[in-house]
C-alpha cells in the first residue's frame, strides 16, 4: 500500500521527534552546507497569493542547492486567478511537481490543496499559521541558548498567524507561553483553551515580558489587513517592544521578530539593532531549515 503523503501545513503535522531532527538536521547543514541531499529533477511548486521576501528566496535557493528546481505562480499568472478549483489544480499539479509550498490567505484552502494533493503540501503562510517560520526562531533559540524546554516566551502584540504557530511550539517543545494583546486582538480562543497549561494572554505587555527567556513581536497588520492599518496603529500603540519592555524579561533574553520589521511601531530600532537581537539568524535559518524540511518530506 502506498504510504500516506506527509504534509506540513501546522506544525502539529509533523511528530515532535521528528521535528527535532529536522531543527538539528537544519543546524547540520548550516555548518556543513555540502552535506545536503542531492534531489536532482525534483521540482517544488511555490503557488504565492500573497507577497514574500524571505520564504519564497529560502525556498528557491534550498532546491537550487539541492539540485533541484523550483516554479514560482502568483494567483495571477496561474488559472487559480481565473476561478479554477483548488480541488483541481491540486490533482493537476500534483501529477507534475513533488512538493508544493503555498502562501495564501485561507488557511482552509491549504487542507483542501492538501485533500486533493498526491505530494506534500507545505504552509507557507495562511492567515492562521506561519510553521515554516517556527523552525527557523526554534533553530536560532538552540544555537543561541540550547533547550527551550521549560522556559518562559513572551508573545507581545497580535494575536495573528505568527502567534498561533508560537503556541503549537510551546505545546511541542515544552516552553511556557505569556502572551500579552490589546483587547479584541486575541489569539484564536479554541486554540489558547486546547494549551491553558502552558499558554496565557494577558493585556499588559509588561506582564507577559516580566521574567521572558524570549520576546517576539510581529507586525500589527498583517499581509490581507491594510485597510485596518490605522485602527491598528492606535489599539497597538502601547505594545512596542522597547528597551523599557526588554528590560522586564531576563538579563539575557533574545528578541525575535519573523520580519518584515516596521522599526518605530510594534519594535524600537534600539531592541531590533541591539544586542539582544537575533533577527538576521532567524532570516538566515529559514533556508537552512527548510533544506532539512524539503529533506524530510521527500526522501523518507
Ligand atoms: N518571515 C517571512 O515569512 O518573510 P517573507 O514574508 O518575506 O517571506
Ligand atoms: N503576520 C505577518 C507575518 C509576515 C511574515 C503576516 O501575515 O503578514
Amino acid at each position: 500500500m502506498d504510504k500516506p503523503v506527509k504534509h506540513f501545513l501546522t506544525l502539529l503535522d509533523i511528530p515532535q521527534a521528528d521535528l527535532h531532527g529536522i531543527i538539528k538536521r537544519a543546524s547540520e547543514l548550516k555548518q556543513n552546507p555540502e552535506l545536503v541531499t542531492s534531489m536532482p529533477r525534483k521540482t517544488l511548486g511555490l503557488i504565492f497569493e500573497k507577497s514574500s521576501t524571505r520564504t519564497r528566496v529560502a525556498f528557491e535557493v534550498a532546491m537550487n542547492q539541492m539540485d533541484g528546481r523550483s516554479l514560482f505562480l502568483t494567483t495571477g499568472d496561474s488559472q487559480l486567478g481565473r476561478g479554477e478549483p483548488i480541488e483541481d489544480m491540486a490533482r493537476v499539479l500534483s501529477r507534475m511537481v513533488d512538493v508544493l509550498a503555498i502562501r495564501t490567505f485561507e488557511h482552509s484552502k491549504l487542507e483542501r490543496f492538501a485533500e486533493f494533493s498526491s505530494v506534500p503540501i507545505i504552509n507557507a503562510l495562511s492567515d492562521d499559521f506561519h510553521p515554516c517560520q517556527l523552525l527557523a526562531d526554534l533553530q536560532a533559540y538552540f544555537e543561541h541558548r540550547g533547550d527551550i524546554s521549560g522556559k518562559r516566551v513572551a508573545w507581545i502584540g497580535d494575536g495573528n498567524n505568527m502567534c498561533h504557530s508560537y503556541i503549537n511550539a510551546a505545546r511541542l517543545f515544552d516552553f511556557e507561553l505569556a502572551i500579552a494583546c490589546p483587547p479584541g486582538f486575541e489569539p484564536n480562543e479554541a486554540l489558547v483553551a486546547a494549551n491553558a497549561d502552558r499558554v496565557q494572554v494577558v493585556s499588559d505587555p509588561g506582564e507577559a515580558a516580566l521574567g521572558a527567556d524570549l520576546v517576539v513581536t510581529d507586525v500589527w497588520a498583517s499581509m490581507g489587513q491594510e485597510a485596518e492599518q490605522a485602527d491598528r496603529m492606535h489599539s497597538f500603540s502601547e505594545y512596542q517592544v522597547n528597551q523599557a519592555l526588554m528590560d522586564k524579561a531576563a538579563t539575557d533574553a533574545l528578541f525575535m521578530h519573523c520580519l518584515p520589521a516596521h522599526r518605530g511601531e510594534e519594535v524600537s530600532a534600539e531592541v531590533i539593532d541591539g544586542p539582544a537581537s537575533v533577527v538576521w539568524d532567524e532570516a538566515e535559518n529559514r533556508m537552512h531549515s527548510q533544506k532539512a524540511l524539503l529533506e524530510y518530506l521527500l526522501t523518507q
